[in-house]
């Protein structure tokens, strides 16, 4: 479970947001509660879908000062940190399934001054990012398979939500779990009572209804899930 002091952070995903009025929605989204905002980038070969690079990360940051959460669903991670560390992003988060070698991805991310995150997909065990905890910011544990969104939750990832708050509570790092794909309030609410603490919302947030409300629902079931599990 997450330190009580440790903040609970809402992340939307631009992903599902209308990419034809893409500032309109970052701002409507910081205004509405935003503490982050996420940036799913894919090459077609780590996953099976193409988004954005370099340019749409600059372009976001131009229209707000919330840390953009970089999430790199690409092969070699390590060849573009610096150009996205560039375009503004303030985390950069790499998966361990992809080619570059974490330990440099790591030193990298070090080098440039950026903070980072190690990914897992759902059918990478916990043990694969044990080695990397108290070395990195953050801990994105993917609640669906990487590529698309609007997927349902996979609650069979709340595990590896468990045993990463408590690697890393126990090497009393600060680093956030984070939990992406298919989160909605009672999702939200099952992650938050695991020790989650960064929420990526994609559909939930920009498909229906309006998002400061949507995002003010996710904050209660997050609070909520993560205050029933300090009792
Ligand atoms: C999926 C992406 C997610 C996606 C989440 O590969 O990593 O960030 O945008 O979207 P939702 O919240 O709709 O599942
Ligand atoms: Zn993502």
């Amino acid at each position: 479970m997450p330190p009580a002091t440790h903040r609970l952070r809402l992340a939307p995903s631009l992903l599902s947001a209308d990419f034809a009025a893409l500032g309109d929605a970052v701002v409507a989204a910081e205004a509405g509660g935003a503490d982050a905002f996420h940036l799913d980038v894919m090459d077609g070969h780590f996953v099976p879908n193409l988004s954005f690079g370099p340019a749409l990360v600059a372009a976001v940051r131009a229209r707000t000062r919330r840390p953009l959460d970089v999430h790199l669903m690409i092969e070699e991670p390590l060849r573009y940190a610096s150009a996205f560390h560039e375009a503004g992003g303030d985390t950069l988060v790499f998966h361990l399934e992809a080619r570059s070698d974490p330990d440099e991805m790591i030193r990298e991310a070090r080098r440039l001054g950026v903070a980072v995150g190690a990914a897992i997909r759902p059918d990478t065990p916990f043990e694969a990012v044990r080695p990397f905890i108290g070395r990195v910011d953050q801990v994105l544990v993917m609640s669906v398979r990487p590529g698309f969104s609007g997927q349902a939750f996979l609650p069979e990832v709340l595990p590896k939500v468990r045993a990463a708050r408590a690697a890393i509570d126990a090497t009393g790092s600060e680093a956030d779990v984070s939990v992406d794909g298919g989160i909605v309030p009672e999702t939200a609410h099952a992650a938050a009572a695991a020790g989650a603490t960064f929420f990526v919302c994609g559909n939930s947030v920009f498909r229906g209804g309006e998002v400061g409300a949507n995002l003010a629902r996710l904050r209660a079931s997050v609070e909520e899930g993560a205050h029933g599990a300090l009792r």
